[in-house]
């Protein structure tokens, strides 16, 4: 398996996740049913699954099918919501993204551009710690901070803050221009130097432009912003 660093974590803890990154939302006790479901077995997470799963041939679950004209071919209704499956290279950031409701949401409505600052999935599998872990939480509650029903919620705001501080509310998105991400108080701009874009503060490079749709742009960088 390729998310290694995702797979060591306690069984209490893997259901927890489990759920995190099940795109349906089931509960703990509907993956422990369905026998064909490797979710909760071996404390194994194919937190990579769902997104892999929906390669460019599917849509996000709640996305409208794309099987209409207007949507075979980059026609004006694709949104962000249904391009953020296709790049697999992001497909880990893409994961978390549809775990979360209110992002999900905000990437599907064509009143509201983003910019979606999606980093790779080697950069989010260096991280020093998994994208849901604060040490905060862990020097105020210990080993178990994401242990039970509250440690899962606390991990799920902490993915949440994660997620929300690499979506930049507007698109296009001048250089130079400072905003506050959709979750965060730092303001985040960018620069080009020697044909590169930057993202500031950090200095994080811009990889590529990876889709340009009707409500946004999903911009694959090679680091991570930092969320606290
Ligand atoms: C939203 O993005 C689209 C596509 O890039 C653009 O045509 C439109 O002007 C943008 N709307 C706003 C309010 O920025």
């Amino acid at each position: 398996m390729r998310f290694t660093p995702y797979l060591v974590l306690a069984p209490t803890a893997a259901v927890a996740f489990a759920q995190l990154f099940d795109p349906l939302h089931r509960t703990a006790s509907d993956i422990q049913q369905q026998p064909q479901s490797q979710s909760v077995n071996h404390a194994q997470i194919p937190l990579a699954k769902p997104a892999g799963e929906l390669g460019p041939a599917m849509p996000p679950s709640g996305a409208p099918q794309a099987d209409g004209p207007a949507n075979a071919g980059g026609g004006s209704s694709v949104m962000l919501s249904d391009v953020m499956g296709r790049d697999k290279s992001i497909n880990l950031f893409a994961g978390f993204l549809r775990s979360i409701e209110s992002p999900s949401q905000r990437l599907d409505d064509p009143a509201r551009n983003t910019t979606v600052l999606a980093p790779l999935n080697s950069a989010i599998e260096s991280l020093p710690r998994k994208p849901w872990e604060d040490p905060r939480d862990y020097s105020a509650l210990g080993a178990n901070a994401y242990e039970g029903e509250d440690g899962q919620g606390r991990a799920q705001r902490n993915l949440r803050r994660f997620v929300e501080a690499h979506l930049i509310p507007t698109s296009p998105w001048p250089a130079g221009e400072k905003i506050k991400p959709v979750g965060g108080d730092t303001e985040v701009w960018w620069e080009e130097k020697d044909g590169v874009k930057r993202i500031q503060p950090g200095d994080i490079e811009v990889l590529s432009v990876g889709s340009s749709v009707v409500n946004g742009e999903v911009w694959i960088l090679n680091g991570v912003r930092n969320a606290s």
